[in-house]
């Protein structure tokens, strides 16, 4: 009995060890050099929830000023389980941006993009579709491709909420994205498979960067489900369009090498995964930031007033050279509305825009970076005095005689730097710009109960409606 008792002693002894051992690792993560100042939080949760408090979208967040007065611009955290360096300082940001391409998504996140993903898989295949995406979405692409199919979404949608009284902002921008994807993308669809696509949609935009678990009933657990759905629908398609002959869309007609009697040069499979973590990361970020930028607009009557005479002016020209629809020059002369766009994506940065693995140790002001970590570059530069005076104000007047085309600057990077730039900046520009316009042709208001928050990403808790009056539409005579 004596014996039994001191082997049970002796084993839960040596798994308290062990476990003391786990946690003086976990505080104390293994360098070779000094790490940076911070702390890893609980064992797994590390500091996750601190971080993923929601807070004023138009602000950096707490827990980032914080850190920032206790442990100076470089510190390290643990987040989604993972070891995580954030910084601000701009130097180092570019320069890790610049030199570490693996991108710096926590393996909790990875699920949701599939492990094979040519995004993620090797440095060449990132090259290869980089080239791809730039062939459709660079500015050529657009002025020929998207512009038509974007005004007409716009305008129908607007038409549309117009009838009814009014709309949801980050909802309408996400049906258009998808709608104006998904047909670049597949060609036309059977208009049930459409549908269908859209729906699995609904179960994506909330709520998936989270630190959760892949039960039953759990939000993860509906989205992974509806990624199924979805990447089975899209095969269905492209495999039923290939054995009819059917025509596919530009951008199955680029990656199949189609274009200019090229070879194939992806495998449907990688098509699929492709096209898939293309629509995530155009949906979880360009109708957050327009639905946000409505209501920066609202809440400032002058710039409101200055996007109405812009607008009003081009739908006059237009009316008068009786023009039916949007050209990329009248989105080009929307100085106004650029400047506006470019403003709120300053101030809507409030989340890391440079995320990498570090792939090499790197060694910052007496600091070491360890190889492996994630490191998260914060454009905390866009809160600078020094940069942007008054820089919590929303004011696009800051913006003119600038270059409003420029996406990244050591000032400027709301889309991130380096090998990973965002490839849809000029898309999401292009598409923002011509929902402000088709917004103000009519008269309306932002409901006053509309708040943006950010918990990592943008969220409208009381929904981002906007009232739309239809008699006032502008005077369209020619048909414009
Ligand atoms: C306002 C809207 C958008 C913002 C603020 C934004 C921002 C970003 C940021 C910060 C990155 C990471 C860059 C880095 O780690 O250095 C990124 C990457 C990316 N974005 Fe965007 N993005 C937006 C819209 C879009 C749209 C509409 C698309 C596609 C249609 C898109 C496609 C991509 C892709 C494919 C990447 C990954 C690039 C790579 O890994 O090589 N983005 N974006």
């Amino acid at each position: 009995m004596v014996e039994v008792y001191e082997f049970w002693t002796i084993i839960v002894s040596l798994s308290v060890v062990k476990l003391c051992h786990w946690i003086y690792k976990w505080i104390n993560p293994n360098s070779n050099g000094k790490l940076p100042p911070g702390s890893m939080g609980f064992p797994i949760i590390g500091e996750t929830f601190e971080f993923m408090k929601p807070h004023d979208a138009f602000q950096l967040p707490t827990f980032l000023t914080k850190k920032l007065l206790r442990h100076g611009p470089i510190f390290r955290t643990s987040l989604f389980g993972a070891k995580v360096i954030i910084s601000t300082d701009i130097g180092l940001n570019m320069e890790i941006a610049k030199t570490n391409h693996a991108p710096g998504t926590p393996k909790s996140l990875v699920r949701f993009f599939g492990e094979n993903n040519l995004f993620v898989r090797s440095k060449e295949s990132h090259k290869h579709v980089r080239n791809l995406t730039t062939q459709f979405l660079g500015s050529q692409g657009l002025r020929l491709r998207m512009i038509q199919d974007i005004d007409f979404l716009a305008r129908k949608h607007m038409e549309v909420g117009a009838k009814s009284g009014g709309l949801d902002t980050k909802e309408t921008t996400s049906k258009i994205l998808i709608e104006c994807l998904a047909k670049k993308v597949m060609g036309d669809m059977e208009p049930e498979a459409a549908e269908e696509l859209t729906r699995c949609w609904t179960y994506f935009p909330r709520g998936w960067f989270r630190f959760s678990w892949n039960i039953p009933g759990t939000g993860v657990y509906r989205m992974l489900k509806a990624r199924k759905q979805m990447m089975n629908l899209i095969k269905e398609t492209v495999l039923k369009k290939r054995a009819s002959g059917e025509e596919f869309g530009e951008f199955f007609k680029i990656i199949f090498g189609e274009t200019e009697g090229g070879a194939e040069t992806m495998s449907i499979e990688n098509a699929i995964e492709y096209i898939f973590t293309f629509f995530v990361i155009a949906n979880e970020t360009t109708p957050g930031v327009l639905a946000a930028t409505v209501k920066l607009i609202n809440d400032n009557p002058k710039v409101k007033q200055e996007l109405q005479r812009e607008h009003a002016q081009i739908v006059r020209d237009k009316t008068e050279k009786k023009e039916a629809d949007l050209t990329w020059e009248d989105y080009k002369s929307m100085t106004f509305t650029q400047m506006v766009i470019n403003e709120s994506l300053r101030i809507t940065s409030t989340v890391p825009t440079m995320l990498r693995i570090t792939e090499h140790e790197i060694q910052v002001s007496g600091y070491t970076i360890p190889v492996g970590w994630i490191f998260m570059g914060f454009p905390s530069v866009h809160f600078n005095p020094e940069k942007y005076e008054d820089p919590l104000a929303f004011n696009p007047w800051r913006w003119k005689g600038k270059d409003l085309s420029v996406i990244l600057s050591r000032t400027y990077m709301p889309f991130g730097a380096g090998s990973r730039l965002c490839l849809g900046a000029e898309f999401a520009k292009l598409q923002m710009a011509i929902f402000i316009h088709h917004l103000c042709r009519y008269r309306w208001s932002m409901k006053t109960e509309t708040t943006v928050l950010r918990r990592f990403i943008l969220m409208f808790p009381r929904g981002s409606d906007v009232q739309i009056s239809e008699d006032t539409e502008m005077d369209n005579s020619a048909g414009y």
